[in-house]
């Protein structure tokens, strides 16, 4: 596949993980892989809408396994929803140990980008409908998530207003 054939709404990267992305256990540090995550999500969401996006939030972000210096790491992001101006992108995070070819699937998460204008202000994003059944679980799973972000949203407004009250 070429980056011709690359379907607008998906994006992959590949970094290796150097030495200067170790904690103090040698390891990759975690806060190196979300800064990735971001930059993952932010051309991803950016390349669909043809906009700048910012990013508004960020879920479930689960470290399975640790990461190890000298793995390759690979994101692979799609847009898996998209409101009026916010898109849902999913990243699954794989790394490979480059001697025993081993891959293993080390992180999910889910961004919520949305598409700004030139005063940074939220604006219309091209609407994402699933094509294929992975497209359309991803899809429906993101509306849960999305329905379960706002009834937490609201959930919590109401008890602040209570405690101010
Ligand atoms: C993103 C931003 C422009 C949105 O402005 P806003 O006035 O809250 O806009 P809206 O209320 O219209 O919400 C915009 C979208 O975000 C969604 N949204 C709002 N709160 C959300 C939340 N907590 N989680 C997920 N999505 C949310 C809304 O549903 C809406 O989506 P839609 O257009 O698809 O329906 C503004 O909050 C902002 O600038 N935030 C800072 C972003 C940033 O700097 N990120 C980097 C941090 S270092």
């Amino acid at each position: 596949m070429t980056l011709m054939d690359i379907p607008q709404h998906q994006l992959t990267m590949t970094v290796l993980m150097t030495p200067d992305t170790a904690n103090f256990s040698g390891n990759v540090h975690g806060g190196a892989i979300l800064k990735l995550l971001d930059e993952v999500a932010y051309a991803c969401a950016s390349r669909y809408a043809a906009r700048y996006v910012v990013t508004m939030s960020v879920d479930q972000v689960i470290f399975r396994q640790p990461i190890h210096v000298g793995e390759l790491v690979t994101f692979l992001a799609s847009v898996n929803h998209t409101g009026t101006s916010s898109m849902e992108i999913g990243i699954r995070v794989v790394a490979e140990n480059i001697r025993t070819q081993e891959k293993r699937h080390v992180n999910s998460c889910y961004f919520t980008m949305v598409a700004v204008d030139e005063n940074r202000k939220p604006t219309p994003v091209p609407i994402f409908g699933p094509q294929n059944d992975e497209e359309k679980r991803r899809h429906s799973a993101a509306e849960i998530r999305k329905n379960a972000r706002i009834r937490a949203n609201n959930q919590l407004n109401a008890q602040k207003a209570l405690t101010i009250n």
